[in-house]
């Protein structure tokens, strides 16, 4: 596990960087900024540690890596402060601090949302992101846009008159969480210009593996250790694996995806262990 943990804490100090030096907070904004700030702080950077990686697999330059590495975490940062708004999942705690609406208000939390967003694409399209920024960017906005899809889906079954069906459940997951881990797992080739279709297949395991074992955090874990409200899933009605399956199957299903995901690497040989390690985390984290 050293060097995957190794790993994660640099791509915490990259997006650490990354967000002092994107956002210089301004008299004129200062509120804006400053909720931008709380936002990316605090989290795991799992899809920046996977940006990184992929990207260290295909040879991309570092600064290359970083940026993007930058840009997910912002689209993952503004996907969060909106899930939380009471419109939303209607949760006062994330990574064990107050949400942004609760430190500032809603219409800041909306409007530091957004421009997270926007602070993502601008990113990726600067000038120095080398000769496939553009393909690489157009995959991100789209991969944004299915997980706002799967987002929907997440609230519209919260009412649905029936329950939701496996194939559903997981259409639902591979929007709302799988779409920026597949991103994120493929971002390194995409950046190089190449395709990896192993990566995708790690990517898609991995990113269903991650939302299954919060679904189960959400049962199982504590408020402090997790860092956030546990316990809401079934009380709001939230379609999971398990909701469907029940605690034991959903569990045996995230590690039957571990293995599918580590499998899928071996083209990579010894090379890709960091990401193999990152698999078998996801399922055993506590936060
Ligand atoms: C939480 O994601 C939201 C989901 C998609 C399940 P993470 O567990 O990666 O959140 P942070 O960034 O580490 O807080
Ligand atoms: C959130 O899923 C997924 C996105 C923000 C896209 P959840 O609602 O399960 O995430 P948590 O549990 O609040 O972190
Ligand atoms: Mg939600
Ligand atoms: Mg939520
Ligand atoms: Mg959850």
């Amino acid at each position: 596990m050293a060097d995957f943990k190794a790993a994660l804490k640099d791509a915490q100090d990259v997006l650490r960087t990354w967000t002092s030096r994107g956002l210089i907070v301004t008299p004129d904004a200062e509120d804006l900024s400053k909720a931008m700030s709380h936002a990316l702080h605090g989290g795991k950077a799992l899809r920046a540690f996977l940006v990184l990686e992929s990207s260290r697999l295909h040879g991309v330059e570092r600064q290359i890596a970083e940026r993007a590495a930058f840009a997910i975490e912002c689209i993952h940062a503004y996907s969060l402060v909106h899930d939380d708004l009471p419109c939303m999942d209607d949760d006062d705690l994330r990574r064990g601090l107050p949400t942004v609406h609760k430190k500032w208000d809603e219409a800041t939390a909306v409007l530091a949302g957004d421009a997270l967003q926007s602070m993502a694409f601008e990113m990726m399209l600067h000038h120095s992101m080398g000769p496939h920024r553009a393909e690489t960017t157009k995959t991100l906005a789209m991969a944004a846009r299915f997980m706002v899809r799967g987002q929907m889906m997440d609230i519209e079954a919260e009412t649905a008159s029936e329950p939701l069906t496996l194939k559903q459940i997981t259409y639902l997951q591979s929007g709302k969480t799988g779409a920026l881990i597949r991103w994120s797992g493929t971002a390194g080739p995409q950046l190089a210009g190449e395709h990896s279709e192993e990566l995708g297949r790690y990517a898609d395991a991995l990113g269903l593996a991650f939302q299954i074992a919060d679904d189960v955090l959400d049962v199982e874990g504590d408020e402090a250790t997790v860092g956030k409200a546990v316990g809401k899933d079934a009380g709001a009605g939230k379609a999971t694996f398990v909701s469907l399956l029940g605690l034991d199957a959903a569990k045996l299903r995230a590690r039957q995806l571990v293995d599918e995901a580590c499998d899928a690497l071996s083209c990579y040989g010894e090379d890709a262990e960091t990401l193999k390690e990152a698999a078998r985390f996801v399922i055993t984290r506590t936060h």
